[in-house]
């Protein structure tokens, strides 16, 4: 039987693709994915650093396997992701766990398999973070689980440094892939029956500039879209710093690019907003906001908000909930801040007590809860249209989503993944809705 392995993931959509990328490097050593943890003879976590109980989650699970480990010594458990790339922590792993045998970090993800070659046979952990990133491999060499929806990087790093992230550190600077090969990676998936398409990047409105900015985002949706047939182009996430009119219009322009866009405002008080070095004042945002829906009049908008950055007043947290408000998101990500070591927020004077944070963030979840319900009800009797990705064996029904993102559940009594599919919505609950499929 072929050795198993069993990949953990924390963290966001590049993430979840570069657990792809992992379990093609296993393939390749000829491991298959197996059906529990218990039984892998390889478990690897692809860590997230974001916010501090992301890290203790990784933290708790790696913990959870020493026994394992005792019973099962030729386990092999290796550590990767963006946690291990911040400073000392390969070494607080080490020393925390001394039964991890591998520790790898973002920027040497793809040479996993020469870890595992150095590992063989030596009872010594193989530890390899490096500090600077590496070259660009343009080949895909993953392997894909989600079908019909395919990720597809187009560019690595960040240069941003928001006050509170830890993304540029653990990530590394900007890098975009040479579009040709973007193209041709999602040219090739749609080749191979992949109906939906999300393009990754950290700001994905800066790819090319590293590059000499003579081939810019816009321009790569442009080319993209020149392939003809049913498909969805997707994005994520796009800075509003940098997001303008030639965007816009290329959504607007092509069919194929979802109305909906992921726009992070992070919080309404342009104060805060200049602490967070957003480089955006409420106002600017909401006016690209209304831009947006000047040329696409039915888009719509999701945003990652935090509450208690340092400094936060009653009357700043007041502004992000009007700011909500005005710019209708249909839905949005909430967060508590959590000063990240080595960020120049952590640093700062008027650290918000967890009190408060907890009091805030339940006001706010409470808004944008109320917002996507009130949205959601409208679906009631509509027809939309969704790509059904996957079958949810506890509910016995199909599911996927509209262009809008919002979750579509239905019964089918045969198999409907990777088809686009006519649902008369007759229940709605949060962003999901419920309803008859077409046949
Ligand atoms: N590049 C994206 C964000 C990636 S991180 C952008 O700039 O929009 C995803 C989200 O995590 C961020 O939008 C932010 O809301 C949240 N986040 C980042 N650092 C955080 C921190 N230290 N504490 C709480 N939330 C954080
Ligand atoms: Fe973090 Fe800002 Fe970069 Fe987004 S743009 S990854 S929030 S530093
Ligand atoms: Fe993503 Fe977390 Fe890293 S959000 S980029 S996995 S720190």
């Amino acid at each position: 039987m072929a050795k198993q392995y069993w990949i953990v993931t924390y963290g966001c959509q590049m993430n979840v693709h570069e657990s792809e990328k992992i379990a093609g490097i296993l393939r390749a050593r000829g491991y298959e994915q197996g059906a529990r943890e218990e039984d892998a003879d390889i478990i690897v976590f692809n860590t997230c650093c974001i916010r501090e109980n992301a890290e203790n989650h990784a933290y708790g699970n790696i913990g959870a396997l020493k026994k394992l480990k005792k019973s099962r010594p030729g386990l092999l458990i290796a550590v990767g992701g963006c946690m291990t790339q911040q400073e000392g922590a390969a070494q607080k792993l080490r020393k925390k766990f001394p039964f991890v045998d591998i520790v790898f970090g973002t920027h040497n993800l793809e040479d996993l398999g020469a870890l595992l070659d150095r590992k063989e046979g030596s009872k010594k952990a193989v530890v390899d973070v490096w500090g600077k990133e590496g070259e660009i491999r343009e080949e895909d060499f993953s392997f894909r689980s989600s079908y019909p929806n395919g990720w597809v990087n187009i560019m690595y790093g960040c240069n941003n440094f928001c006050t509170y992230c830890i993304v540029p550190y653990v990530r590394g600077r900007e890098r975009s892939r040479d579009p040709e090969h973007v193209i041709a990676e999602v040219n090739g998936l749609l080749d191979r029956g992949y109906k939906e398409i999300t393009l990754l990047g950290q700001n994905v409105n800066s790819y090319g500039n590293d590059r000499g900015g003579e081939f810019t985002f816009p321009q790569l949706l442009h080319k993209i879209c020149e392939r003809d047939g049913k498909y969805r182009i997707r994005f994520m996430t796009s800075n509003p710093k940098d997001f303008g009119e030639e965007l816009v219009r290329a959504i607007a322009e092509h069919e194929q690019i979802c109305n909906l866009v992921h726009l992070p405002v992070q919080a309404g008080s342009d104060r805060v907003l200049r602490l967070m070095n957003r480089k955006y004042t409420a106002s600017e945002y909401l006016k690209k906001v209304e831009l947006l829906r000047k040329f696409v009049p039915d888009c719509q908008v999701t945003s990652d908000i935090m509450v208690g950055f340092p400094t936060e007043t009653e009357e700043d947290f007041q502004a992000t909930l009007a700011l909500v408000k005005e710019a209708k998101f249909c839905t949005a990500f909430t967060f508590v801040y959590s000063p990240r070591s080595g960020t120049k927020a952590a640093e700062m004077e008027g650290q918000i007590s967890e009190e408060v944070k907890k009091e805030r963030i339940m006001r706010l979840v409470e808004l944008v809860n109320t917002q996507t319900r009130e949205q959601s009800v409208l679906y009631r009797g509509k027809t939309i249209e969704i790509l059904c990705e996957d079958y949810d064996a506890k509910k016995g029904l199909y599911l996927g989503r509209d262009e809008y993102g919002r979750m579509g559940y239905f019964k089918s009594d045969r198999d409907r993944i990777g088809e686009f599919v006519k649902m008369r919505v007759s229940e709605t609950s949060g962003v999901s809705l419920a309803g008859e499929a077409f046949e």
